[in-house]
């Protein structure tokens, strides 16, 4: 089978079907009380509005729940099927074999595990400030995994926090990937971001959290960043590359730069960027 094909089987059999988001709202309506998804909205809202970690992880903590057979979180994120495709993919590709991964805000651990499987159980480590890395062990221990680890830690102080969990004694790591998340808690959708480039906190916290994740890769290891924006490519591409290569200084070379434009199936169409970096010795 190739690795597409084996791709697309993973994310079958987690049930990630690409659905339109009028049939998941549909659904979790049906399937819960009229306030939960009130709540939910409230709760998403004040994410965006406050930008903390606080707000951030009582968002999270909220999807972690299951609504009918699924986990709140990767219902709405089945609508995204085609990015996770185009991650798994990138990622088998520029992964070295043998390689100490950890994916940093792992969400729900559908890269995690999906990578742990697709490059036959590579030790890999998932970490998350929220409840979802309580789902992404079940994920893991269902489809039998053995060299997987998930702990909560906030990538804002990772490497101090780390060092109080199991994970201690696989630093440093050889990659670490941190999957549309590096601008959580900053402000809102990650196009907003980047076209605002001078948002006074932006910078800064992108940059301390480059340096928090070269603590943790060895000299030379790599560092894989994804960023999903709504639109087109044109109107984001410029602004995130002259970003990058502005904030990257002494500490990363940027090795590569992928970016595809994704349409999900109730056509809204998003691009996502992986960026490639190297940390410099
Ligand atoms: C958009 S989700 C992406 C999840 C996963 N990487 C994926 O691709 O499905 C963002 C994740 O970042 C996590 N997160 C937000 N702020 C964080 C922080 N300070 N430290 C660790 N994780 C954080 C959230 O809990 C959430 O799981």
């Amino acid at each position: 089978m190739s690795m597409q094909d084996r791709i697309r089987a993973y994310l079958d059999e987690e049930g990630f079907k690409e659905r339109f988001y009028g049939a998941i709202v549909a659904y979790v309506e049906d399937h819960t009380s009229p306030e939960f998804f009130k709540e939910y909205r409230k709760l998403r809202d004040r994410r965006d509005e406050k930008n903390n970690h606080e707000d951030t992880r009582e968002f999270y903590d909220c999807g972690y729940q299951t609504v009918g057979n699924f986990v709140l979180y990767d219902l709405f994120s089945s609508r995204f099927r085609r990015i996770y495709e185009f991650h798994l993919k990138e990622l088998t590709e520029t992964i070295e074999p043998n390689s100490k991964i950890i994916d940093v805000a792992c969400g729900s651990g559908i890269i995690t595990v999906g990578l742990a499987e697709l490059l036959n159980d590579m030790y890999i480590a998932g970490v998350d400030i929220s409840d979802l890395v309580i789902r992404a062990r079940e994920r893991a221990e269902r489809r039998n995994m053995k060299n997987i680890e998930f702990v909560r830690a906030n990538m804002d102080d990772l490497r101090q926090e780390l060092l109080q969990t199991s994970l201690r004694s696989s630093l440093p790591f050889d990659h670490l990937i941190c999957m549309d998340a590096i601008s959580e808690g900053i402000n809102g959708e990650a196009n907003t971001t980047y076209e605002n480039a001078s948002y006074p906190g932006l910078v800064k916290r992108i940059k301390s959290r480059l340096d928090e994740f070269k603590k943790i890769v060895r000299n030379s290891g790599k560092i894989s960043i994804s960023e999903t924006c709504p639109g087109p490519e044109r109107d984001s591409y410029d602004n995130m590359v002259t970003f990058y290569e502005k904030m990257l200084g002494k500490l990363f070379s940027l090795e590569s730069m992928r970016c595809k434009e994704i349409m999900t199936k109730d056509c809204k169409l998003y691009t996502t960027y992986l960026f490639n970096l190297k940390v410099k010795s």
